[in-house]
């Protein structure tokens, strides 16, 4: 709904002038945590100002439908952050999940999708669960070349140069060997980015900051051109040796290229971001599935529940994991769908790109609107016990929590759980996600025990799928 004249602006403390209401956040551990329980004081609806920037911060699942789904059209922007505009190559509209809403959006949107969202059962979904296997096999031998037994093994930028292979071989039939240093350099780079977008930064909201954060901004660009220049010479220009347009699109690079020559309003930057942005993708879930493994090594019977599953379906080891195997591993994707419950990744800030009114109340054009889904993941109505990672979290037919165990039906269709967030920005890579990472997660467990040298070294972030780039080791065992 339009703004009205005389419509009110939703509750909120006093901002102090430069600050803001910084101060008040800045004393939370975590944003979203703090959303909460500002929450508690003046509503599920209120107004924050950050610098000279309004926000508004919405707490419960009918406000936030009403801002993505029956309003989406007033909120499709985002927040216009410097460290955004570093990212991709001095204006954030490049990125697909950074730019504001327009004409072009909707064309990315449209392409992207068509390619990079696998639906069960397509010939996508086929290609997706062949590369994935492929890619297990080749881990695997790279595994036993670092892996010492018994000692502690930084695994992450082994399994994200997994995923990235994944990626890149879905999207652009291309893959790289674990010991090219230019892809070791691509893949920690791109995981730099995924830590950084997900990190706050005092920049945002007081860019005059700026001459003070200059290595910082310097660095996030020299991430990024590092990134472009690769995905220009080593995938784009051989790829376009080779298009053939009377033939029928081998993979996403194939359809970028020829949109590009059919020029149906692309130009050659909007297809190099495009395919960075994908490819990037890898990164959320190499993180997610570090994740998981960190829940395991916590917590071993959940790993020897998902061991149960898969050496059910592989008949001990005798072949890999597919995507095929996925609903008869229940277990094992809820272990996933509890990872981004308790990670709850946070949803993207929207922009309102019009005046408009949420719950009654006045939001003018330019207000960051911040969905809480955290609040979402740790209600105690919606999750018993809500601080506890538990994959046996289930819903019965009328969507309630039930104990029934073992074999429980997946969390489907659960309104209150919004991880890759719903209306017209909603994540393009969710399929994806769950793909990829239910054949990583399964079939490294097939092989290997998980755990810990010293569980205390597990530090994980609440309300956040990133980890820092070095991490925790974790201890690979494999099984007899
Ligand atoms: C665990 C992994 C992931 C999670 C939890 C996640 C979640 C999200 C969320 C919450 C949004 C914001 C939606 C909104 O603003 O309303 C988003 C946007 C987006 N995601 Fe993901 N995502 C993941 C992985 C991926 C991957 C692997 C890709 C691509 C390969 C991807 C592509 C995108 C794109 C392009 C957007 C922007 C869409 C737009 O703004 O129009 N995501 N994702």
């Amino acid at each position: 709904m339009k703004l009205a004249a005389a419509t009110l602006p939703a509750p909120g403390p006093h901002p102090w002038p430069i600050l803001g209401n910084l101060d008040i956040i800045g004393r939370f551990d975590n944003p979203f945590k703090g959303f909460g329980t500002l929450a508690n004081h003046y509503g599920d609806i209120y107004s924050l100002t950050f610098g000279h920037t309004r926000c508004l911060v919405v707490n419960n699942l009918d406000l936030i439908r009403e801002v993505l789904n029956k309003n989406g059209k007033f909120f499709g922007g985002r927040p216009d952050f410097l460290r955004y505009h570093k990212l991709f190559g001095g204006d954030r509209n490049n990125s697909l999940a950074l730019c504001d809403w327009s004409q072009l959006q909707q064309k990315r949107r449209n392409l992207a999708r068509r390619h990079c969202s696998p639906r069960e059962s397509s010939s996508y979904f086929s290609k997706m669960s062949g590369i994935g296997c492929a890619e297990i096999d080749i881990l695997m031998e790279e595994l036993k070349k670092v892996i010492i037994p018994g000692q502690p093994l930084d695994l992450k930028p082994v399994l994200n140069a997994t995923c990235a292979n994944m990626f890149s071989q879905y999207m652009c039939s291309m893959r790289f060997d674990y010991d090219d240093m230019e892809f070791q350099q691509i893949v920690q780079f791109f995981d730099e980015i995924f830590w950084e977008i997900n990190q706050g930064h005092p920049l945002d909201f007081l860019p005059w900051l700026l001459p003070f954060y200059k290595q910082h901004t310097n660095r996030i660009a020299y991430w990024s051109t590092t990134i472009r220049k690769f995905i220009l010479e080593r995938v784009l220009n051989q790829r376009e040796l080779n298009i053939d347009t009377e033939e029928p699109d081998n993979d996403f690079t194939d359809a970028l290229l020829k949109s590009l020559i059919e020029n149906k309003n692309m130009c050659r930057n909007t297809i190099i971001f495009m395919l960075e942005d994908f490819i990037g993708g890898h990164s959320a879930v190499g993180n997610l599935i570090m994740l998981a493994l960190a829940y395991i090594a916590k917590d071993p019977v959940i790993g020897r529940n998902i061991q149960c599953e898969a050496d059910v379906i592989s008949h001990n080891g005798k072949r890999n994991i597919t995507l095929e195997d996925m609903e008869e591993m229940p277990y094992t994707m809820a272990t996933i769908f509890e990872v981004l419950r308790y990670s709850s990744s946070p949803i993207v800030p929207h922009v309102a790109t019009e005046d408009s009114v949420i719950s009654g109340f006045g939001v003018t054009k330019g207000t960051i609107v911040f969905i809480n889904n955290y609040v979402l993941n740790m209600s105690q109505e919606s999750w018993r016990n809500p601080n506890h990672f538990c994959p046996e979290r289930k819903s019965d037919a009328n969507n309630q929590l039930t104990d029934e165990l073992p074999k429980f039906r997946l969390r489907k269709n659960l309104p209150q759980f919004l991880p890759f967030s719903i209306g017209k920005r909603t994540c393009i890579g969710q399929n994806l996600v769950r793909g990829f990472g239910f054949i990583l997660l399964s079939n490294i467990l097939l092989r290997y025990n998980i755990s810990s040298p010293d569980i205390s070294t597990i530090k994980i972030n609440p309300a956040s799928l990133a980890l820092p780039a070095k991490c925790f080791p974790l201890v690979l065992t494999e099984r007899i």
